[in-house]
Parts: structure tokens; sequence; C-alpha cells
């Protein structure tokens, strides 16, 4: 090759470097990267390449690259926004999903208006709650979430009905907790009620007081063990508020609190978040009472949150709703 555009490609190769710490994206092994020690390069030819490959997931690399690299330089790969548009339309939901990471990357109007075409299509519950887990990244999040000048609300609602999630542990660990900001805190307060954490659980004044106080969390656990005690809540009981499970002579299983006692009959609260879930039992019933291993704090209350909204809940109880600057430990991730 004339040795002019030999240069200009080199030129080209050299200006798209990612570096692996800020990469959103767990870095994937493959043919198009020349590794210096966290260093990636990532060439706009070989990029381009991959995108028309007829195996999906070097599609999905190439456009979680495309992403990387228009991050660093958006005139880099001409067409990046419509190769965008065309990948979000992909048949493989995989490639599509990558479609919207990749947008989370490049973070601008144009790359968010790019992939609108995947809320809009059908999806399966599964995926509903991929999508809205990468649509809601704090790059995406102020192009559709205050005020939504680009409509996309229905879409966003129509997916949050259909999403069903599963957090596991090994994923939330991963997730960035971000600054303490007031904007992040308010979002972690609005987290703390979706979750209907607020049922239970006073922060700041906010929230009904049926379980513990959770002033101060922030200095008994660190982010990755107050995740945990959130996921699962049986994990470490507490004996205030404990549940009792009654043995009953008909044969039935209460469990719940003993709420008040006369003589003869005692009222257990057998849903602490609701005052009406109260069940009256004779005392003579009673043919066994044992303390319950299972926390009345149900599992399964973060599956409503998207792993950015779950950073901000954690963000919030640390805080104490705003009200302290977090321990130092909460830089950890
Ligand atoms: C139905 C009531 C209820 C709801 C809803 C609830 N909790 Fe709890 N929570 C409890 C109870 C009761 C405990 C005490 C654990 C135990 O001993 O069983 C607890 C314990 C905790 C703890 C551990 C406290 C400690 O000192 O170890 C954290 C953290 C916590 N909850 C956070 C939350 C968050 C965040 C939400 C919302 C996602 C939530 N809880 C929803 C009742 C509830």
């Amino acid at each position: 090759m004339p040795l002019i555009r030999h240069i200009a490609v080199l030129a080209f190769a050299a200006t798209c470097i990612a570096d692996r710490a800020s990469a959103e994206v767990p870095p994937v092994e493959k043919a198009n990267e020349a590794k210096t020690g966290e260093i990636r390069m990532l060439r706009p030819d070989l990029i381009l390449q991959s995108l028309a490959s007829p195996e999906s997931p070097v599609r999905r690399e190439a456009l979680i690259d495309l992403g990387r690299c228009y991050a660093k330089n958006p005139s880099l790969i001409p067409g990046a926004i419509q190769l965008l548009r065309r990948s979000a339309n992909d048949p493989a939901f995989d490639v599509s999903l990558a479609a919207v990471e990749a947008a989370g990357l490049m973070g601008t109007a144009e790359s968010f208006l790019a992939i609108a075409d995947v809320l809009r299509a059908p999806h399966t519950p599964a995926e509903a709650a991929k999508i809205l887990d990468a649509i809601d990244s704090p790059s995406l999040r102020p192009f559709w979430k205050s005020s939504d000048p680009y409509r996309v609300s229905n879409f966003i609602d129509n997916l949050n009905q259909k999403a069903q999630r599963q957090h596991t542990l090994a994923d939330l660990e991963a997730i960035t907790i971000p600054e303490p900001t007031p904007g992040v805190i308010s979002s972690g307060r609005e987290a703390f009620r979706t979750a209907r954490c607020d049922a239970c659980h006073r922060v700041a004044g906010y929230g009904r007081a049926t379980g513990p106080d959770l002033r101060g969390i922030g200095m008994c656990y660190s982010n990755t063990e107050l995740i945990r005690h959130i996921l699962q809540p049986s994990l470490d009981l507490h004996d205030v508020g404990r549940f009792e499970k009654f043995l009953l002579s008909d044969g039935r299983v209460i469990t719940g609190r003993a709420a008040s006692t006369d003589q003869s009959q005692l009222r257990i609260q057998t849903d602490l978040s609701n005052p009406e879930s109260v069940v009256t039992i004779n005392a003579a019933d009673i043919e066994q009472r044992q303390p319950s291993k299972v926390s009345p704090m149900p599992v399964g209350l973060l599956n409503s949150l998207t792993p950015t909204q779950v950073a901000e809940l954690v963000v919030y109880l640390r805080s104490d709703g705003g009200r302290l600057a977090p321990p130092a430990a909460s830089h950890e991730h």
C-alpha cells in the first residue's frame, strides 16, 4: 500500500485506544485487539469488518468496540450512528442488546435515538429486563428520564410491566457505586420506594418503621455486605422483631410476630408491610412455639430494580438518606 495511506491507517489505529479500567463491559479476548498491559488498541477497519460477520457473538463484540472507539473519538468511524441503528434492528437479540450497551458507551443523544427501535420491539420478560438494565445507565438516563424529550416513556412503561429479572449476588457485586450526589440520593430514595423498602423501614424520617431502623447501616456493612443482606434477608436474623412459628393443634402453622397478648388469645402479625394482616389464635391451641429461621423481610425485592437503581439505593442507605457523608468504604466497588 502507498506509504501515505499506510501512515494514515496507523494513525487511525493508534487513536482508537480504550483502556480496560474505563470500559463498562467485561473485556473479551479476540483477534481485534493488541494488548499492552491494560491498554487495548482497536482498529476501526476490523470493527467494521466484524460488524458484518455472520456470527452474532462477533457482531456483538464489534458493537461494544464501536461504542468504545466512538467514546474516544466520534469522528473515527464514519457512519457509526447509522451502523448502530442497523444493529439495533439485528435479528439476534444479543446483538440489539449490545447496540444499547454501545449507545451507553457513546452517551450522546444521537446514539440514544439510534437504539429507540429496541424499546419498541416485542420482547420476552427476560429480554425486557435486560434492555431496561442496559438503558438505565447513568449515561443514557438523562435522555429518557426527565420530561421524556424522545417520547419513549410508553415503551419503557411497557417493558417495565413485562420485565422479570433475577439478580444474583455476583451480578450485583460487580456494579459501580456512584458518588453520593444529591441527584443520586434522590434516585436512591425513589428506588427505596419502588422496591417497597419503605413499607417496613424508615430512613431519614421517610417510610414506616415496622422493621429495624437502618440508621447508620453504612457503618456496619460494606457495599457488598449491604447488598448481600438485602438479597438474602435470612442471612443474619435479628432478635428484635423476629418472627415465630406457631404450630396449632388443628395442624395449621402460623408464622408471624405476636403483636398483642391477653391471657387466652394471641394476635399474630403475619406481614410487617401490611398492618391489616393479623391472625388471632387461641393460646390453648398452640402445640409448639419456636423462633422462625426465615426473616420477615421478603426475598426478591431487588428484582424490581435495575442495577443502576440498586447502586443508588446502596448510596441512599449508606448516607442515611443524604444526612451523612458516607464512610470511605463506599468507594469500594
Ligand atoms: C416486610 C417488611 C420488610 C421489607 C419490605 C423490607 N425489609 Fe429489610 N428487614 C426487615 C426485617 C424484619 C429485618 C430484620 C432481619 C431479620 O432479623 O429477619 C430487615 C433487615 C434489613 C437489613 C439488615 C439490617 C441489619 O442491621 O442487619 C437491611 C440492610 C434491610 N433490611 C434493607 C431493606 C431494603 C433495602 C429493603 C427494600 C429492598 C427492605 N429491607 C425491605 C423487614 C423488611
